[in-house]
Order: C-alpha cells, then structure tokens, then sequence
C-alpha cells in the first residue's frame, strides 16, 4: 500500500467539510446496516451503500484505489474470517450467525471520510459477541485519547491495553491512518504502542483509528483475489473505524451520523 508520510493540519473550515463527508459516510454505512440480514448477499450491502452516495453526487476513494490490482469496489464487506478488505459478491450470501464488516469512504468537496462496523447477521455466538463489543469499545478508548497535547502513541496504547486484556488479539500488519484530502495520509496509527510516544496531537490533526481484532491469532493473510485479509486460522475477526478531528477541547467524531 502505497502511503502519503506527510501529516496536514486542517483547518476549521475543512473540519466542517470534512465532518460532512464523514457525515454521508455514516448514512451510507446505515443503509448497508439496515439491509443486513440472511439471505443478502455481500454485493447487496455496497449496492444500498453506493445508492446513498450517489444520491449526494459523491465517490468512494476505495474504488480503482491504485496497486497492482486497483481496489474494484466502493465498499470492503467482509464476512467471519475476513478482517478486512473482502470485496463485494453477488455470490456471497449471509447466513444467521455471520458476522459482516461494513467500510465505506466517502470524498466530498475534496476531503474524505473513511469508517467501518461489524455487525452481526441473525443470533451469533457469544464469541462473536464478545469480538463485536470489545472491537468496538476499543475503537472509543483510542478516540477518548486523541486530545491536544496527547501523543499517537497513546492511542494506540489504550486500544491495545483495552483488547489484549481481553484475550484477543490484534493485526500488526494493518494500520489506522491520517485522513484529509487523501484517504491515507500520515501518521501511520497503529493498533498497539507506547503511550507518550509519536506525533504529538494538535488541534486540526485528523486520524482514522480503526481497530482490526482477531479471536485466534494475530497473524492474517491475503486471499487469491490479492485484497481479502483474513485470519490465519480462521478465526473471527471484527473492524470498526472511525475518522477523527483533534481540537483545543473533546475530540470530534467526523463519521458520526
Ligand atoms: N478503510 C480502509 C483503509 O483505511 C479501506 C481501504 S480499501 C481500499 O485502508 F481498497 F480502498 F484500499
Ligand atoms: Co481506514
């Protein structure tokens, strides 16, 4: 993956541009919600996505993102095993007891919003369950640390701390990422680190924290198709994402509805 190292400060003016963006990013990611049950199939949730986009005239940064093998789709869904990146199928049907990763990204004006959920299809298994509020409290332990004169390194300290006293495990193969008017610009934001470490956080930085949290291992790879990581023993994984604005008082969570 190729990744843009420079870390630009917005400034307020492109945070309410850019919590727009984020704004129709969660409306496309509600739809999607909203469809999920047995029976749909993983191309039917970008399809429910995709139509709130266009109903805004905007584009998702995923689709033909550059690499050898330019990202098909606008959406990654993601199913189980599938940590991240699964692409979109009409064959792929959910069955009750699935557990599905929705992440969409949404330019507008020129800035991107980039957030993902995981979900569960019908009744799911307690592990499951668990997988799913432990990812997802993770996520808001990361966000309660991106304050003006916190470090990166703290966020990531406090997902890790929150998932590993857990037992579970997280990807070091993936990160979270700077956010603005590309989809990944610096700094890197890992899933684990050291707190006091790192870029120092201002107000105007914008970070994509996105905790990807394995049941088994956290060793994933990277299917035929070169995009869909999965667990390496199979086990299940969950994703949630938000994109987020550091400002002089509590963090702005641009991806909220
Ligand atoms: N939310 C993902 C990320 O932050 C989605 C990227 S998929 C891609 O990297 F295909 F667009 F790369
Ligand atoms: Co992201």
């Amino acid at each position: 993956m190729a990744w843009e190292r420079q870390i630009n400060i917005k400034t307020p003016q492109e945070i309410v541009i850019m919590r727009e963006a984020g704004r129709i990013n969660a409306e496309a990611l509600a739809a999607a919600r909203a469809i999920i049950r047995p029976g749909v199939t993983t191309a039917d949730l970008n399809a429910a996505a995709e139509e709130v986009l266009k109903k805004y005239g905007v584009y998702s940064p995923f689709k033909n993102y550059p690499g050898p093998y330019p990202y098909p789709a606008s959406t990654c869904v993601s199913v189980n095993e599938e940590l991240v990146h699964g692409i979109p199928s009409p064959k792929r049907k959910l069955k009750e007891g699935d557990i599905v990763t929705m992440d969409c990204g949404t330019v507008f004006e020129g800035f991107v919003g980039d957030s993902a959920f995981t979900a569960g299809v019908g009744e799911i298994s307690a592990t499951a369950q668990k997988l799913l509020e432990v990812t997802e409290k993770s996520l808001y332990e990361g966000i309660a640390q991106m304050r003006s004169g916190n470090h990166a390194g703290d966020v990531s300290a406090a997902i890790q701390r929150y998932v590993e006293s857990h037992g579970l495990y997280l990807t070091r193969e993936y990160t979270g990422h700077g956010v603005g008017r590309q989809m990944h610009e610096g700094p890197q934001l890992p899933n684990y680190g050291i707190a006091g470490r790192g870029l120092l956080l201002r107000p105007g930085v914008t970070i994509a924290i996105e905790p990807m949290v394995l049941v088994g291992t956290p060793v994933t790879r990277v299917m035929p198709d070169q995009w869909t990581v999965t667990s390496w023993d199979g086990s299940l994984t969950a994703h949630f994402e938000h994109s987020i604005a550091v400002t002089e008082g509590d963090p702005i969570i641009l991806t909220a509805l």
